[in-house]
Formats: C-alpha cells, sequence, structure tokens
C-alpha cells in the first residue's frame, strides 16, 4: 500500500450510505444457503461474481434483490451487519448510519422484527467488539407503491427507538421523491431523520434534487452530485449545509466514471461532500477503498481526504458532542501523520 493509502485506510471516518443487503459477500451467501437449505444456481465464489455485469443502476438492481433470498432468519441479519461492521471498522469507521430494505425482506414474508431484531444484535456486539457505533435508516423501496411505504412506516413505530431517519432506495427511472410526499411528511412527524437517493444521472435528476430539497425538506441527499447543474441548488444546499453522501466506486459500475470531478468540485466550493461505499460486496470496494480510489483519480492530499472525514461527521446525525469528538480525533491523527 502507498502511503496516502495506508493513511486514508486509518483515518477515522463516518460511513453515510451504505446498504446492509449490500453488503452480502458470495462467502456468507453460500453459508446462509446452506444454513437455510436453499440451492444456489452459482456453486463458485467466481461463479457469483460472474453474475455481476451490471451498467447501470437497473441492471444492478436486477442481480442485488434476488441475492437477498438467503436472508431468512434473525441470525442471519445478524451476521451479515456484524461481518460489516468488523470489516468498515478496520477501515477506519468510527461511526456507520446504515441502510436496510425492510420491504425486500417483509414482502417475501420475513417478519419486519426478525429484520431488524437482527441488525440491532449485530450493532450492539460490534460496539462492544471493536469500538464502532452503528445506526439504522429504514428506507423505502421507490419502485413499489407509496401505500406499501406508508404500511412499512406504520410497522416500524414500535421500533422507532431503534431507527435514526427513514431513506429513499431502488429503481429512480419513473419514481420520483414527490411519490413519497405524504409518507416522509409523516415520518418527519414522528420525528425521523429523513434522507432520499437521487441517484447518477438519472431521467429528470435535477428536478428530483429540487423535489428533495424543496418540497420533501430533507436533512441528507445520497449521491446527488447531479447537482452542480443548478446554480440556485447548489446555493440552497450550502446555505443549509446539507450533506452529499457520493460512492466513487459505485459511481464507476452504475455510470461510466467515478464522477471524482463532480466530487472535488463538490468539496473544493465548501459543500458537505462525503465518500462512503453503498453497495460493497457487488461493488468490490469498503469505504476506506474509495477514499483510497478517489484519492489516486483526482489526486488528493492528506489535508483534502481529512476534510472528507470531517464532512462525514458533520453531515452524520450523530449530537453534537459525539461529534466534536470525533472531528477531534481526525485532526489528532492529520497531526500524527504528516506527509
Ligand atoms: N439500493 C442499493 N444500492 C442502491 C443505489 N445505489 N441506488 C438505489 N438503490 C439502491
Ligand atoms: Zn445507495
Amino acid at each position: 500500500m502507498t502511503d496516502l493509502a495506508t493513511f486514508a485506510q486509518g483515518l477515522p471516518k463516518a460511513e453515510l450510505h451504505l446498504h446492509l443487503e449490500g453488503t452480502l459477500e458470495p462467502e456468507l451467501k453460500f453459508e446462509l444457503a446452506r444454513r437455510n437449505g436453499i440451492e444456489l444456481a452459482q456453486k463458485t465464489v467466481d461463479e457469483v461474481r460472474a453474475t455481476y455485469n451490471f451498467h447501470d443502476l437497473t441492471s444492478f438492481l436486477a442481480v442485488y434483490y434476488p441475492a437477498m433470498d438467503v436472508l431468512r432468519t434473525a441470525d442471519d441479519f445478524r451476521d451479515l451487519a456484524y461481518a460489516y461492521l468488523k470489516k468498515a471498522a478496520s477501515q477506519g469507521t468510527r461511526h456507520a448510519e446504515m441502510f436496510f430494505d425492510p420491504q425486500a425482506h417483509t414482502g417475501r414474508g420475513v417478519p419486519f422484527a426478525d429484520v431488524i431484531g437482527g441488525y440491532r444484535r449485530a450493532i450492539i456486539e460490534a460496539r462492544a467488539d471493536f469500538g464502532i457505533s452503528g445506526e439504522l435508516i429504514l428506507c423505502m423501496l421507490r419502485d413499489l407503491s407509496a401505500e406499501f411505504a406508508m404500511a412499512t412506516l406504520m410497522e416500524a413505530l414500535p421500533y422507532r427507538e431503534w431507527i435514526l431517519g427513514i431513506g429513499l432506495d431502488s429503481d429512480e427511472r419513473g419514481n420520483p421523491p414527490a411519490k413519497f410526499a405524504a409518507v416522509f411528511a409523516r415520518a418527519k412527524a414522528e420525528g425521523f431523520l429523513l434522507t432520499m437517493h437521487c441517484d447518477i444521472d438519472q431521467e429528470g435528476s435535477i428536478e428530483h434534487i429540487r423535489q428533495v430539497i424543496e418540497e420533501i425538506g430533507v436533512d441528507r441527499i445520497d449521491h446527488g452530485t447531479n447537482i452542480l447543474e443548478n446554480e440556485e441548488l447548489v446555493e440552497a444546499a450550502k446555505a443549509r449545509g446539507l450533506g452529499f453522501t457520493a460512492c466513487p466506486v459505485s459511481n464507476s459500475f452504475v455510470t461510466e466514471q467515478m464522477k471524482s470531478d463532480e466530487i472535488v468540485e463538490l468539496l473544493r466550493r465548501g459543500l458537505r461532500v462525503t465518500i462512503n461505499s453503498d453497495d460493497p460486496a457487488y461493488f468490490g470496494g469498503y469505504i476506506g477503498d474509495n477514499y483510497v480510489a478517489l484519492a489516486e483519480k483526482a489526486a488528493l492530499t492528506r489535508e483534502d481526504l481529512a476534510q472528507l472525514a470531517r464532512n462525514s461527521f458533520e453531515a452524520s446525525w450523530l449530537s453534537a458532542s459525539r461529534r466534536d469528538a470525533y472531528l477531534a480525533e481526525v485532526d489528532a491523527y492529520l497531526a500524527a501523520h504528516p506527509a
């Protein structure tokens, strides 16, 4: 590893854009299939990876959702999240706000309580074992109906202590944020923080970004780098201190590029852009790897990387006292590792 890569991996950071179901590595997939008596079409890890031939969001999701079928019990969800938190901690992650997609499981008969109960257990155990803190963001699947999303929000209310915020993911095409205005208004009224995916180079990207800022009133935007096409929206995001959760390695799978120029422009203009891993088991890079990939592509310095890490805590939903403690860790790390 280069010195800069070692620096980037060890840098204290928060992960704010991570789909727990996107951390299902082929090895764990085989283990869960064996445990649950499921016959898989692929017999080796290489055969599984050979099915990962996606070129855009839709073709990725077509591989992603069927793979989740091996997740059946609370223990399965626990093992998935625990393995992720262990790996994330090994790449400098001090705090992770993690997405999960309950509808992808309840829709095939897995009880909501088993999904969230397993994830919650992993968070408690990983905190004790690796010192990493974890929180959950419940994502609604935007290609399904607003009614199903509202029912899912109601199902989640008894677990509100375990859920920090509500997000929106899955296929953006034809599914604008405004489709879920009533669900997100209710979520806000119930005290949840809000975030939504505005994926890269979508049909209507700018209109979707406008909706999340002006109509929904989100507390953060997932991806959202297309905002640079509209100066007024950039100014609005800056004035509100909105965080952007960019995912460079993921971008290079669902578009032709990492969008490094856009990420660096947001950074240089003082917006709260952060670096994250999205679906690391599918895109082959956990969070530290994303910092390294971007640093190499865009010739970033240690100070740039430290600013991205500061942004990750500033855009997080931590309390002010915990956030400030992590920011001090970033500064101490930078001071202890001069170029
Ligand atoms: N689900 C998992 N990863 C996603 C992404 N990058 N965009 C939308 N939905 C997702
Ligand atoms: Zn995502």
